[in-house]
């Protein structure tokens, strides 16, 4: 790799942020199509390739909405948040979901775990296969910086898998797992700050 690749490569795992706010310009699905195919040149257990995707239409967002919107109601109720407040948070949130120019849904299929007989090697297998989505994702997103995207990851299906499995008609194999907007940013949306991490607490050599 030439020193101008790995400056470029540099300048886009530095300059990629969550983005939250998107200009009203739709993303070509030759592009969306183009960063799915990154994602999935990520590192995968056993040569698998354990990552799906799914791109929402706004009638599947409406359906998916629906969905996790009942079962996040339901747990913020069993917490104990005023009916108002549980509301406010529901609907804020499915403007989110309506407003994102492109939606993708990512999964991990576990279809190729290999089925250990206890529960320690299994948990270890399913980690390995949850992983590499993270790589995956990560790919996605670097590539949608280098395109002029940008991008956030949403986790909310992570806790209501069922429910979006349903609401979508999800093959049981395969797991929701986060939601990814992509868009043309919004030039007035301005990142939090980031701290650069000093290496002492993330690295230690022994
Ligand atoms: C596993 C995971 C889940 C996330 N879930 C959400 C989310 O539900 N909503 C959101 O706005 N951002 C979410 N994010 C984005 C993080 O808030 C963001 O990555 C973090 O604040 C660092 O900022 P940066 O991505 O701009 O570097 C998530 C990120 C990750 C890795």
């Amino acid at each position: 790799m030439s020193r101008s690749v790995a400056l470029a490569l540099d300048e886009a795992i530095l300059g990629r942020r969550s983005v939250r706010r998107f200009l009203p310009r739709p993303v070509p699905p030759s592009l969306l199509r183009e960063l799915v195919s990154l994602a999935a040149c990520a590192p995968a257990p056993h040569h698998s390739q354990p990552w799906r995707f799914v791109a929402l239409s706004s009638r599947a967002r409406e359906a998916l909405g629906e969905a996790m919107g009942g079962a996040w109601r339901r747990d913020l109720l069993a917490d104990g948040i005023a009916p108002a407040e549980v509301e406010r948070l529901l609907s804020r949130s499915r403007r989110r979901l309506m407003a994102a120019p492109a939606l993708l849904l990512a999964c991990v299929d576990l279809s190729a775990a290999r089925p250990w007989p206890d529960e320690r090697r299994r948990r270890a297998e399913r980690d390995m296969f949850v992983q590499s989505l993270g790589a995956a994702l990560q790919n996605l997103m670097l590539a949608a910086h280098a395109r002029g995207l940008g991008s956030c990851l949403l986790g909310a299906p992570l806790y209501c898998q069922e429910e979006v499995r349903a609401a979508l008609g999800l093959p049981r194999d395969w797991e929701p797992a986060f939601l990814v907007e992509v868009g043309y940013p919004d030039p007035s949306y301005r990142p939090r700050d980031r701290e650069t991490p000093a290496l002492e607490g993330l690295l230690r050599e022994v």
